[in-house]
């Protein structure tokens, strides 16, 4: 990266000193996280931006719906900051609250409503936190959705998933043991969401119709080609990937469980890592004792991830240390509320 960059960027950052705390996700760039002051996944990220109440200002090398997590459970002296408002997620964008509301109402008119749990993915925006909240939901991340799937068959007797089909379905069959049978697809662009009342009634867990444009790359012959390629391979895979990826991997988690599994693995072993592109990269670079490869044959990066580069960090903190605070972050009181009391369920969750 630019050596004028990032001498500017640790310059800014020197200036600001505890008034400022950066959080990186696994899928930044290697330009920009190198000056986390912390990495993480969604889950970690969100409890480590509670965790600096001396921090005025937090930039969020990220996406949108991270930094509006962060806001929500910062104090109210905090300012989230995202680099730039352009790194959006398109799985987040496929649940829009309108759309969530009628299925509610979908639910309601086949008389399942009342028996049924909102859970949504963190990757969603805060409206739809705030609805889970409001209706007696939770959220999750990829390293609880497990534990807070077992949270919501205690309270009702369905769920409905937000946005991402793949880690409701992959949880839920994977996990909870339920069968492919028990879960329906709730499509917003169908009418009717495309399901009948009896498929309501009938189904465990109703799967929204979002997916991840990265991790839906994936797919069963991705898996075949490189156990072809490199014999004993083991391949390890973000459970946002198809159910039939998951299915035929050797290990699903996070990325902070892929890069803590890849970290233990013994030295010469093989891994074929089905996640975004910035983090396989970094992992081959950190493991040269250990093989590792990209899942596919071709390149993808999350675009929107990427959207944070080091000239718009370096605009980001030089603001802040001209007083300006640019790109805030700012989830109204009401919607933050509900948020928060969904965000709290999902800190509570054992382990
Ligand atoms: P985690 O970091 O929680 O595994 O999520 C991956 C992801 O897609 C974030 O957008
Ligand atoms: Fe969204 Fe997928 Fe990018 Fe994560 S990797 S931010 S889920 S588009």
């Amino acid at each position: 990266s630019d050596p004028g960059l990032v001498e500017r960027a640790r310059a800014a950052k020197a200036t600001l000193g505890d008034r400022v705390f950066v959080l990186g996700h696994h899928y930044q760039r290697d330009e920009v996280i190198q000056f986390a002051d912390v990495t993480g996944d969604s889950f970690k990220l969100a409890r480590d931006a509670a965790a600096r109440p001396e921090a005025e200002f937090i930039v969020f090398c990220g996406v949108h719906f991270m930094a509006e997590s962060a806001d929500i459970l910062t104090g109210a002296g905090q300012q989230v900051v995202l680099p730039d408002l352009a790194a959006g997620c398109s799985m987040a964008d496929m649940a829009r609250i309108l759309q969530v509301e009628d299925a509610w109402a979908r639910l309601a008119e086949a008389g399942v409503a009342d028996v049924t749990v909102p859970v949504t993915y963190m990757n969603s925006s805060a409206d739809i936190k705030s609805f889970c909240g409001r209706n007696g939901g939770a959220v999750c991340t990829s390293s609880n959705a497990r534990q807070a799937l077992e949270w919501a068959f205690e309270q009702g007797q369905k769920v409905l998933f937000l946005p991402d089909q793949h880690l409701g379905r992959n949880t839920a069959v994977l996990q909870l043991g339920l069968s492919l049978d028990d879960c329906v697809v709730v499509d917003p662009h169908k009418p009717g969401f495309g399901v009948t009342d009896e498929e309501l009634r009938a189904a465990k867990m109703l799967l929204w119709k979002g997916h991840c444009s990265v991790h839906g790359r994936f797919t069963a012959e991705s898996v075949a080609d490189v156990r072809a390629r490199i014999p004993g391979v083991n391949v390890l895979v973000h459970p946002e990937c198809q159910h039939e990826v998951v299915v035929g991997a050797d290990h699903v988690g996070s990325t902070e469980y892929i890069i803590k599994t890849i970290a233990a693995a013994p030295a010469g072993s093989a891994w074929a890592v089905g996640t975004e592109l910035n983090l396989v990269k970094r992992l081959a670079d950190e493991h040269p004792d250990k093989t590792v490869v990209f899942l596919e044959k071709t390149v993808c990066f999350c675009a929107t991830m990427n959207r944070i580069d080091l000239p718009h960090l370096v605009w980001a903190l030089e603001s802040l240390v001209e007083g300006r605070v640019v790109n805030r972050i700012e989830v109204d009181g009401d919607t933050a509320h509900w948020a928060r009391v969904a965000l709290d369920r999902m800190l509570a969750l054992p382990g």
